[in-house]
């Protein structure tokens, strides 16, 4: 609906089961790209006591016939539009036959049934089962589909939908046609049907208990080759499933289709997953090692939906992070097992601070389980999404690993096949476990990031070690509760020895404190000398940290750390100290020899050094603080950089050239690890190029065997104003401009350099013949990283870096308002910066606001922003 007036919000109070179930569906698509036509046969059923009436949704279809128990309807007796049927004194059980008509070429949302490349795909998560035909979809509506697909054969010969193939076959008219059938009740938006002139590969996977199961990746012709890795990544996740959490996959065929035209990353349809096809296709010359492990992530991710999300389904879309806060934290496992732990936690909680912390301070905070929401895709969120997971993990710790996994399994055995809810999950858990999760609930119930703060006396007397720890709200003006928050602490002495330590019952190394006040005093005892606490490791809760520790304290934790995501957080939290430095101190000495020390550390994971170097990006700086001088922090980061890439040159210089692998192709863990290590060197040098770094990254780039070595190199140059810039970026265009996943990049780059004329350049990327409007990857590789990871650009002080996101966000709301609203979303926390920098961004969304009509989409940001 593109409403003039305000649009309606829906309320999670306002929950009440349907008047009628609908039980079967049988649907049948005789494709067109102009003209679908779509016969829906769907038996109801009447919810005991409830009025009989029945109202369903749909979205820009036109109505053709209306039949009830085969008894034809006259539509001019009936209440529709477009968007709504209205059916009245209707019997308790009946059959409605719907027969509408869509235009796939013209629906430019993808989201329904649509072209991408002139093929036919579907994207029907959240509510876009409405846009295929008249139905109850919301998720507690679950229904056995029968789908048969009809198009030419010529051009469509791939025809798949949910479930099994029961039926194929050849008609006299050209056309052939397949029937598929799901034995699993589900939900409308987990859909799907895809239509096309596609390759497959396929293999089979054997279950733990032996039965063979097919799968199958569908791709464009020319992607055959860039499957390999997916399929492996398919075979490795159902293992784990099985192995980890005793869950089997549960059909003889498992579909996995790549579509370059998607909004999000990918979908858990029933069967048949949809990703996006920058999930999916990768070799070593095209996909970079972040890639790879991304592909890793989300297979696993859709995956693991089958249980998480699939046979145990949600109620209503307020419980969206049952499943996808618990599938994300799945998906976190499954990489973790896969590769190094610690890396991964530190790369999880990088992304959590940077987009869930931002988003959980500005004007679209929202709880874990929002109470109210104008538009549904709005809350495809960094909070319901990772928040949720780190809620997940919170239990984990407090249930402990066994007992966990124990619980999760009695959660998909009590709630199989059904639509439930956060309770019903939580309730699990504690009947499961034992344990009281009252308070527990609350982290769901209460936005904003809670501030912790740390404070520690040490007795030599009593050999006590007193821990003191607060909680207060993340947000101003929000009545404040207090969370149960797992402290995860440990003890350093501070000639850095490792201590074991008693907290209560327990001597150990590593202790879990449960903060539960405001408010409370923890006593370690048997402290034999004055120590500093480790706290929080491995980020055991979603918090901000506040603590007052010295400098020399902090070069102590980085040296001595046994945590490996502490010792990160202690090398970031230095980075910070220095960045407090006004311009006219010089930086203290202990730094220089705390990195120097740091580089020379030859046992550790590479990976691991790679990121303990890595200055803290502009992104998750700008979002420490409420309020922001941006000019300031920008100058304060450039000198540190410089400082490190003067400083520890050699340093640099020689890692480099000890890791740098000029034939290197290795796609195992210690070539990647290397590769990351020397890439990291090679950026922190190109903070203060020279003609020596500058040659080195052109022949870096000249002899690249991986994209990943490709794109470090263009990564350095790109902020430079050299002629051999241009012409790697040339070269690169040249070379790649056939493989649209690869331009993406080339993009991206661009628009995320700090290159002083970037505005200029962001623009020449907008007008280049490649920039499509209409492809999401192409739109984000400019857009995403221009206003998340160019903030130099994007807040450029003449405001013309808002000017460009507000004006293609109104470009794009018309056609794709989900993509829309993602560019608007990023002038969304204006009050926290200067004065003329937030009259700027106030201005353009003040400007969206006056534009008519609006999706609801756009209109649900834009007015949340406007009103704090
Ligand atoms: N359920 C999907 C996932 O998390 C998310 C998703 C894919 C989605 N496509 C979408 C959500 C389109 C909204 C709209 O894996
Ligand atoms: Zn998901």
């Amino acid at each position: 609906m593109r409403a003039d007036d305000a649009p309606a919000t829906v309320f999670l109070k306002d929950y009440r089961p349907p008047n009628y179930w609908a039980t079967k569906v049988k649907l049948s698509v005789d494709l067109d790209p102009d003209a679908t036509v779509v016969t829906s046969l769907v038996s109801y059923r009447q919810t005991p006591g409830s009025p009989s009436t029945l109202s369903l949704r749909g979205k820009e279809l036109t109505l053709l016939s209306v039949a009830i128990d085969g008894r034809a309807l006259s539509l001019k007796d009936l209440k529709f539009s477009p968007e709504q049927l209205e059916l009245e004194n209707l019997p308790e059980s009946f059959e409605l036959e719907l027969i509408t008509k869509i235009s796939p070429r013209q629906n430019l949302a993808l989201e329904g049934l649509y072209l991408s490349h002139d093929q036919f795909y579907t994207q029907c998560e959240p509510e876009g089962f409405r846009r295929i035909t008249y139905y109850l979809d919301r998720p507690d509506v679950m229904a056995e589909f029968e789908t048969t697909i009809l198009a030419p054969k010529g051009r469509l010969p791939v025809l798949l939908s949910n479930g099994n193939l029961m039926a194929k076959g050849q008609r006299s008219d050209g056309k052939h046609y397949a029937v598929w059938h799901d034995p699993f009740p589900k939900p409308s938006y987990l859909f799907a049907l895809v239509a096309g002139d596609l390759s497959c590969i396929s293999d089979q996977y054997e279950t733990l208990s032996g039965r063979k199961v097919a799968v199958h990746i569908y791709v464009e012709k020319e992607n055959i080759g860039k499957c390999g890795f997916a399929m492996d990544a398919i075979k490795r996740a159902m293992r784990w499933d099985e192995e980890v959490y005793g869950l089997e996959y549960d059909l003889d065929l498992f579909m996995v289709v790549a579509v370059s035209d998607f909004n999000m990353g990918a979908m858990e349809n029933k069967g048949l997953n949809i990703f996006n096809s920058k999930y999916v296709l990768a070799s070593p010359e095209t996909a970079t090692d972040t890639d790879f492990e991304n592909i890793l992530g989300v297979v696993g991710h859709e995956y693991f939906h089958n249980w998480s999300g699939n046979r145990v389904t949600l109620r209503d879309w307020f419980q969206l992070s049952l499943k996808e806060g618990l599938t994300v934290f799945r998906d976190q496992q499954f990489s973790a097992d896969q590769g190094s732990a610690a890396v991964k936690r530190i790369g999880d909680v990088r992304a959590l601070r940077e987009q869930q912390f931002s988003e959980d301070s500005g004007p679209m905070a929202h709880p874990v389980r929002p109470d109210s929401y104008i538009e549904i895709n709005n809350f495809y969120t960094a909070t319901i999404y990772n928040k949720g997971a780190e809620l997940i993990r919170m239990l984990q710790s407090l249930l402990g690993a066994e007992h966990f996994t124990k619980a999760v399994q009695l959660y998909f055995k009590k709630f199989d096949g059904q639509a439930a809810t956060i309770e019903d999950f939580l309730q699990t858990m504690e009947e499961s476990a034992a344990i009281d999760l009252k308070s527990f609930k609350l982290w769901y119930q209460q936005a904003g990031t809670p501030l912790i703060s740390v404070k520690s006396s040490y007795d030599p007397k009593s050999k006590k070690l007193t821990l003191s720890l607060s909680q207060a709200s993340g947000l101003k003006d929000q009545t404040y509760r207090p969370l149960p928050i797992p402290v995860r602490t440990a003890l350093i002495s501070k000639a850095g020895k490792a201590l074991q330590v008693r907290q209560g019952k327990e001597l150990a190394h590593e202790h879990l404190l449960l903060l539960r006040e405001e408010k409370e005093d923890f006593v370690f005892e048997g402290v034999e000398e004055d120590a500093l606490p480790s706290v929080f490791r491995s980020f055991s809760a979603p918090v901000r940290v506040e603590r007052s520790i010295s400098e020399a304290d902090l070069f102590t934790l980085l040296a001595h750390e046994t945590d490996a995501f502490n010792k990160y957080e202690a090398a970031q939290t230095i980075a910070q100290r220095m960045l407090e430095l006004p311009e006219s101190t010089p930086f203290p000495k202990p730094y220089k020899v705390a990195m120097q020390r740091l580089l020379s550390d030859r046992e550790g994971d590479p990976r691991l050094l790679a990121m303990a170097i890595q200055p803290p990006s502009l992104d998750y700086l700008m979002q420490q603080e409420p309020a922001v001088n941006l000019d300031t922090l920008f100058t304060r980061r450039k000198r540190l950089v410089e400082h490190l890439a003067l400083e520890l040159k050699s340093e640099l210089y020689d890692i480099y050239h000890r890791f740098h692998d000029r034939r290197g192709l290795g796609m195992d863990r210690s070539s990647i690890g290397r590769r990351e290590l020397k890439n990291a060197c090679l950026y922190l040098l190109a903070q203060r190029p020279d003609d020596e770094l500058i040659k080195l990254a052109v022949t870096q780039y000249e002899e690249a065997h991986t994209m990943t070595d490709a794109v470090a190199s263009l990564g350095a140059l790109a902020p430079l104003s050299s002629p051999l810039r241009e012409s790697s970026f040339q070269h690169f265009y040249q070379r790649w401009k056939r493989d649209p996943l690869v331009i993406d990049k080339w993009f991206a780059i661009q628009a995320s350099s700090f290159h002083p004329e970037v505005l200029a350049q962001v623009k020449k990327l907008l007008a280049h013949p490649d920039f499509d409007i209409a492809n999401p990857n192409r739109v984000y590789s400019v857009f995403r990283q221009f206003a998340r990871a160019n903030p130099f650009g994007f807040h450029h002080p003449s405001g013309e870096g808002y000017a460009l996101v507000a004006n293609y966000a109104l470009k794009i709301d018309p056609n794709n308002p989900q993509v829309a609203a993602g560019l608007v979303n990023a002038l969304s926390r204006y009050t926290r910066y200067d004065e003329s920098r937030k009259n700027h961004m106030r201005s353009q969304l003040q400007k969206i606001m006056n534009q008519k009509p609006l999706s609801r989409d756009v209109f649900e940001v834009v007015s949340k922003s406007l009103s704090v």
